[in-house]
């Protein structure tokens, strides 16, 4: 057997160790045409206990790393295997005559199952793990480049008030066309996101509560409820759109019953 870049666990120490422990097994199973005496099967399956021994607390190491959710499944396996050829070794320091052959064969085959199947298990969970990260990291890429470009708008708009070409009037409300400009772009489906972006620019005095308040009313004003529930795709996002109509005014209370009421009805 020969290790692949298939195998790879996704951390170099780890790879580079499953190479050499598959080198080390297949060593260990052409040696058996030679013969070996007990002292020198001993030997050979010391050096390997040993290299798995510090194999394996690095690969425990990395699982510990990644959060891998079979961590102490994995330690047992690995800490059984230690045992059983602990356990050998002792018979043969005491003399006892072992198959030489039924002991190589039964290390081989633990080893290569071992990274063929168990620690492939490290490697998609990793690689997953990486996956989500990477895409979490694009994600709030994309949000901290819109928020970005609200604010530099927001700053051109207050550059023209500083300047006395527009008056506060303007800027007021070129701020929450704006920002209600940001939700239409952003669509129905990610109304949650739009509605974080407000929260920010609350939290970060960019926007004032009754400013948040104007931007939503402006938004909503110009949307179509029952098309806009038709198009939105997640229930939370239905929701939301419907509770902001009401929680706004802009629907009376039997109207906001009716329609959640059809919406939890898609539920069942
Ligand atoms: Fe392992």
């Amino acid at each position: 057997m020969e290790w692949d870049q298939s195998f790879s666990i996704g951390c170099d120490i780890v790879d580079s160790q499953h190479k050499e422990l598959i080198c080390l097994v297949d060593q260990l199973e052409s040696s058996l045409e030679n013969r070996l005496v007990p002292q020198q099967l001993g030997a050979a399956l010391k050096f390997i206990v040993n290299y798995t021994r510090h194999h394996f607390s690095a690969e425990e190491a990395f699982m510990e790393t990644i959060g891998f959710d079979e961590l102490e499944n994995h330690k047992k396996l690995h800490n059984n295997l230690i045992k059983e050829v602990t356990d050998i070794l002792l018979s043969l320091k005491h003399g006892e005559n072992l198959n030489s052959e039924d002991l190589v064969k039964f290390l081989v085959d633990w080893v290569l199952k071992h990274v063929q199947e168990e620690d492939q298990k490290i490697g998609i969970f990793a690689r997953k793990k990486k996956h989500l990260a990477e895409q979490s990291e694009c994600k709030l890429k994309a949000v901290n480049s819109r928020r970005q470009l609200i604010l530099t708008r927001l700053e051109k708009l207050k550059g023209l008030f500083k300047q006395k070409l527009i008056e506060i009037e303007d800027f007021k409300e070129q701020k929450v066309k704006t920002l209600a400009n940001m939700l239409k772009e952003l669509g129905l489906n990610q109304l949650r996101a739009g509605f974080d972006d407000l929260d920010y620019f609350l939290s970060q005095d960019v926007i004032c509560k009754n400013e948040r308040k104007a931007i939503v009313v402006a938004f909503l004003q110009k949307s179509d409820l029952q098309k806009g529930l038709s198009e939105i795709i997640e229930i939370e996002d239905k929701l939301l759109y419907l509770r902001s109509f009401h929680e706004f005014e802009m629907i009376t209370d039997n109207k906001f019953d009716s329609l959640k009421a059809e919406i939890l009805d898609t539920v069942c």
